[in-house]
């Protein structure tokens, strides 16, 4: 039988940092630019924010609560506090079967960041102008056999670290890279504002056009948000299981959720003035990132090394997301099958493989692997943000609020009586009552349209 003593993250900054490694990736850089400039600019980023803050926290608390309470991964937990004989553990179940299917198509992109910083060190992009880095990307993912490498690679880097026990590692290196990524970040920021296309990029941004809310936009945001706050699936009931009994958590996941939105909100202010300037569709989807950024670095002095910096710290904040993915599965496989961390961190990752190289496959030009009108990467993306997220949230907060008692939710979001109740009774009650309405209510919307 393998043995497993549950570590704790060692501080109120490593909790913070770890969820904010697992928060912060490409669903910040490459997927909210892209949802926003499929849903209407603006208007995407208001509903967007109105939903991260009012729901994405309360729903971050309550991973954190479920976790911390359990002490155990999401089946194990939902076990422990409603009982072996309810239906709750499934909860559980759908969040791992979910977190497969995100690994499964992140690390196709996860890949490419690979392929990206490896183009980036070569100099693939010096002399460039915007056709041939936008026939790069296309070659790149149409390549028989390199994004398929890089895919696995990740994976493995993945697999790697999880199989080590992670938090002294993503504890440690999220505290140094998580700032620095930050700081890229708004050197590029200030950047993009003195392109030429800044102003009209902002102007796509920020300008609300409020006609074009529908149900579509409404999910969405809503999709995105609990992506990019790695909500709904079980992630953060994992790293609450992590959270020492001293730790205040509701002030850690408002520091995450307002981290991570600032993230999200800096790269749209990096990619939209840039896109505008170098006539690059706003909805260009796939591409916005990979061939934006990198016309946006020739552009500078020094954009060798900007770009070189760039995608090394895209790859590690890709990598802190991969691994609290991984570790749903492995906490999940060492805790309820008993088996060892690293042969849970090899079948996981091989399972993955195998779903994920159709996601890869998917992107090439002319594929077949297309079901119902979508790519194998789009339907998985689709489906885990649309309906996996959306109802696992709903099932979280309702468990939280409904099925947990109201005291024991206030004793562990006080840490029992130690802290102010004040702000976790708002908290507690948008749980009970706010965010279940909300997030039936969109999913319902998308349904009808
Ligand atoms: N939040 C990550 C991102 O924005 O890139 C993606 C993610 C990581 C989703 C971990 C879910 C998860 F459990």
């Amino acid at each position: 039988m393998a043995e497993h003593k549950r570590e704790n993250f060692s501080s109120k900054l490593g909790i913070i940092m770890a969820t904010a490694g697992s928060a912060l990736g490409l669903g910040n850089i490459y997927r909210f630019p892209c949802e926003a400039g499929a849903n209407g600019g603006g208007a995407f980023l208001i509903v967007y924010l109105v939903v991260a803050l009012l729901i994405g926290t309360p729903l971050m608390i309550s991973e954190f609560v479920i976790g911390r309470r359990s002490k155990s991964n999401p089946v194990g937990a939902f076990r422990r506090l409603a009982g072996k004989k309810t239906v709750w553990p499934a909860v559980g179940f759908l969040g791992v079967l979910c977190a497969f299917l995100i690994l499964a198509f992140y690390t196709t992109v996860a890949g490419w960041t690979l392929g990206y910083l490896g183009k980036s060190v070569a100099g693939h992009f010096s002399g460039q102008n915007l056709e041939q880095i936008q026939s790069q990307f296309v070659s790149f993912t149409n390549h028989p056999w390199l994004p398929i490498v890089c895919q696995l690679l990740f994976l493995i880097l993945t697999a790697f670290v999880v199989a080590r026990g992670v938090k002294d590692g993503i504890e440690r290196y999220s505290k140094i890279l998580m700032p620095l990524l930050l700081v890229i970040m708004v050197v590029l920021c200030v950047k993009s504002l003195t392109l030429n296309g800044a102003a009209d990029g902002l102007k796509f941004f920020f300008n609300p056009d409020f006609s074009k809310l529908n149900g579509r936009v409404l999910i969405g945001a809503l999709g995105q948000s609990f992506f990019s706050l790695s909500i709904g699936m079980g992630a953060l009931i994992t790293y609450g299981s992590y959270i020492s009994k001293d730790d205040n958590m509701t002030t850690s996941a408002v520091s995450v959720v307002l981290a991570d939105t600032f993230v999200a909100v800096l790269a749209g202010v990096i990619i939209f003035p840039a896109a505008f300037t170098f006539g690059i569709q706003p909805e260009a989807g796939a591409s916005l990132a990979f061939t934006t950024l990198p016309m946006v670095f020739q552009q500078m002095t020094g954009g060798y090394f900007f770009c070189l910096i760039f995608f090394l710290l895209l790859v590690i904040a890709t990598l802190t997301s991969t691994i609290s993915l991984l570790e749903v599965i492995v906490a999940a496989m060492t805790e309820e099958l008993k088996i060892t961390r690293t042969k849970a961190a090899v079948i996981g990752s091989l399972v993955t493989a195998v779903i994920g190289v159709f996601a890869t496959l998917s992107f090439r030009e002319g594929s077949a692997l297309h079901i119902s009108g979508r790519t194998v990467f789009d339907l998985l993306d689709h489906i885990t943000a649309s309906y996996f997220m959306p109802i696992g949230g709903l099932l979280i907060v309702l468990f939280v609020g409904w099925r947990m008692k109201r005291a024991d939710l206030l004793d562990e979001m006080t840490n029992g009586g130690r802290l102010k109740v004040g702000v976790n009774k708002v908290i507690a009650f948008i749980i009970r009552y706010i965010a279940p309405v909300a997030i039936a209510v969109i999913f319902v919307s998308q349904l009808v349209g």
